[in-house]
């Protein structure tokens, strides 16, 4: 599975990408507007740095305004991918974009329906948003399983980025329901590193390399001959 990390923060993103665990980078509005920054440098700059699909989200709504932005967010980088709301507009310009050559990811996918025209519509990536299912009282996991299922049942093309991710339970089930993508918010992904165990056995390991160093009576530097 790869992983996006859910974000428009340069510094969060870099941190990532020094470990080499980021195959791209998903934002919205939101996100963008959270930065403070002009969003197309913003843009521009996120694009430059992660060699992967850069997610960059339309604002407009209308068939007309949608190409028109998209055709401009596809010339911040070739590695950018056009994200376009599960509208009708939405999806004849995912139609049009996808003729010309250019990605899109259908967002704002909220049942198994919506998925399946937006991959018939020709998008690269459709996002079903778990978190936001769960917060009225629906199982948002239950859509990332169908969607697999019925893209799978087809062969369909579109890739399932499982989006609006809030714990690390939410990855490791999309993991196993077999999502394509899963997008991560920076704190998701700091959660994932964390075990209690890990944490316990560096410091066993440390202390027990401190009582050997006390008993030999000074410094010693490990495994030097
Ligand atoms: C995905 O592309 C979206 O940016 C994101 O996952 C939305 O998540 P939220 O519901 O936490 O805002």
């Amino acid at each position: 599975m790869k992983f996006f990390i859910d974000s428009a923060n340069m510094p969060s993103i870099q941190k990532f990408m020094d470990m080499g665990i980021v195959d791209g980078v998903t934002t919205n509005p939101s996100l963008l507007s959270k930065e403070g920054a002009d969003p197309a440098e913003q843009a521009a700059k996120i694009a430059k740095l992660v060699p992967g699909p850069v997610n960059i989200e339309v604002v407009a709504s209308d068939y007309e305004g949608m190409i028109n932005e998209g055709r401009k967010i596809a010339e911040i980088g070739s590695n950018v991918v056009v994200k376009i709301p599960m509208t009708k507009d939405g999806m004849h310009a995912v139609r049009e974009l996808a003729n010309r050559g250019i990605k899109t990811n259908v967002t704002l996918i909220f049942s198994a329906q919506q998925a399946l025209i937006a991959a018939k519509a020709g998008a690269a990536y459709v996002s079903p948003f778990i978190g936001r299912l769960d917060d009225i009282g629906e199982d948002g996991m239950v859509l990332i399983r169908d969607i697999v299922k019925i893209f799978d049942n087809y062969s369909m093309e579109s890739q399932v980025l499982a989006a609006s991710i809030r714990h690390p339970v939410h990855v490791l089930e999309c993991a196993k329901a077999g999502a394509d993508v899963a997008t991560l918010p920076p704190d998701v992904l700091e959660k994932m590193f964390m075990h209690p165990l890990t944490d316990a056995g560096i410091k066993k390991f440390l202390d027990d390399w401190d009582a050997l160093r006390k008993k030999l009576g000074g410094n010693i530097s490990p495994f030097k001959r």
